[in-house]
């Protein structure tokens, strides 16, 4: 594999005077996890394949993912993990290229990596292992990877598609977008994949931040600044869906794995409710503890479950702290209504800056769920999270990238 660092300047430069013309099969716009699996396994088929990103370095967002460690797959990934508008999409590339796939591959490049809880797998040192692995497979099949190269214009040619590009005009059968979705622009997110879709007659379904921290206001957000970097498992639902993970509170919200899968869910106005002791049946709990310790303060009894600075925090604020023998029943009730399903209305997402998936995008009714080619217009391709599907937290969103990358590779 050719990588071509910084030759941007270069070839804008040589554009100028005379454009260069070349020919391949396959051209790849985006080298992120499905860019690159879909280059690497079109490459192994024996294509010629061009992989071009217009960032300076190419799988930015694995480096960065499972906090260095890459959360690479998911060993229970299955199609309920994925949200869309049309949920059978997704089906028939996760049955052909499943999280045992890549597990093989990643065995075969020796990447030590373990399961962190819930089947998903994180590499024991570092997601640059994820990257090398599949820069070295691309380099092994030969493919030919330009960095800092845009991409102004796609149009159809006679037989396939003539790009305008940093390195000149490129033609090629084959067209395939890897652009990914929106989120996070510092590290190379463009609406690209969406422009070329809706230019090639594609509809994009209504893009937002998914799996992202939720922001709060007035004497919530103070709450939660004063809780900063408390964590505690609980249950978390809005609407149908419900997830039990770990909340974590922000200087600016909410936050913590439970709260960004149900930020997938949330629209804004929707209350979220918490079930901060999801183990305890709490009426029956509070009933027992002031029977055994009626002199003890309610705080002195939270805090046999939550830190002593969260007790202290929601005794106090919420319900007023006294012994326990001063609460009558109602007032019990109350409280156990309160813990067991505390209603929280944020006041927003902190939104692309930090979500980890854009939901929505291009709409998979308009492409082919077995080869993620167009209905459109044949030969161009969409891949990974430009698509309308978006997964869970727990390495499902890169198992659907080598999944559809895999699957576009059979026939680019
Ligand atoms: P991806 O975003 O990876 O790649 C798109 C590529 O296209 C980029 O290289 C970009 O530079 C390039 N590009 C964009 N516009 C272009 C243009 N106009 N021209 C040329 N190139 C262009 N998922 C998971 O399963 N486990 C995890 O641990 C994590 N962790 C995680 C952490 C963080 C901080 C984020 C932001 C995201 C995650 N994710 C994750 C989600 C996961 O990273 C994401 O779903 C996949 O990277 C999507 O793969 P794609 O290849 O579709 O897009």
């Amino acid at each position: 594999m050719e990588v071509a660092e910084g030759d941007e300047q270069q070839a804008r430069g040589a554009a100028k005077i005379r454009p260069v013309m070349r020919s391949t099969d396959v051209v790849i716009i985006g080298a992120g996890a499905a860019g690159l699996m879909c280059a690497m396994t079109a490459a192994a088929r024996g294509r010629r394949v061009l992989l071009l990103d217009s960032s300076n370095k190419p799988g930015k967002k694995i480096l960065m993912s499972g906090g260095g460690r890459c959360n690479f797959t998911n060993m229970y990934a299955e199609p309920a993990n994925f949200s869309s508008r049309n949920p059978h999409f997704c089906k028939s590339a996760l049955a052909r290229y499943t999280p045992w796939d890549f597990i093989a591959l990643v065995d075969r490049h020796g990447v030590p990596y373990h399961e962190k809880k819930l089947g998903q797998l994180f590499c024991d040192n570092r997601s640059k292992d994820i990257l090398n692995l599949l820069l070295d497979e691309c380099r092994q099949a030969g493919v030919e990877l330009h960095v800092t190269t845009a991409v102004r214009e796609i149009a159809r040619a006679d037989a396939g598609y003539v790009l305008d590009t940093d390195l000149g005009e490129v033609t090629a059968s084959s067209v395939v977008i890897a652009t990914g979705g929106l989120s996070i622009p510092t590290l190379g997110a463009t609406g690209f994949g969406y422009e070329i879709a809706r230019r090639f007659g594609h509809t994009v379904l209504p893009t937002r931040a998914g799996l992202v921290p939720f922001t709060t206001s007035g004497e919530l957000k103070e709450l939660c600044a004063e809780l900063t970097g408390t964590s505690v498992a609980a249950v978390v639902s809005c609407g149908e869906e419900s997830f039990r993970e770990n909340i974590l509170f922000t200087h600016r919200g909410l936050s913590g794995p439970a709260i960004l899968q149900i930020s997938s869910f949330w629209h804004p106005g929707d209350t979220v409710t918490i079930d901060l002791l999801p183990d305890h049946d709490v009426l029956e709990w509070l009933q027992g503890r002031q029977a055994a310790r009626p002199d003890s303060e309610l705080k002195t009894v939270l805090g046999e479950v939550f830190t002593k600075k969260m007790a202290t925090l929601l005794a106090d604020r919420w319900f007023t702290s006294r012994p326990m023998k001063r609460y009558t029943p109602a007032e019990l009730r109350g409280i156990a209504d309160t813990l067991g399903a505390w209603p929280v209305v944020p006041a927003g997402t902190e939104g692309y800056r930090t979500a980890e998936v854009t939901l929505g995008g291009v709409d998979t009714r308009e492409v082919s769920s077995k080869t993620m080619e167009s209905v459109k217009s044949p030969g161009l391709y969409f891949i990974g999270e430009v698509l309308d599907v978006t997964g869970h937290l727990g390495g499902f969103n890169f198992q659907w990238a080598w999944a559809s990358g895999h699957a576009a590779a059979q026939v680019a």
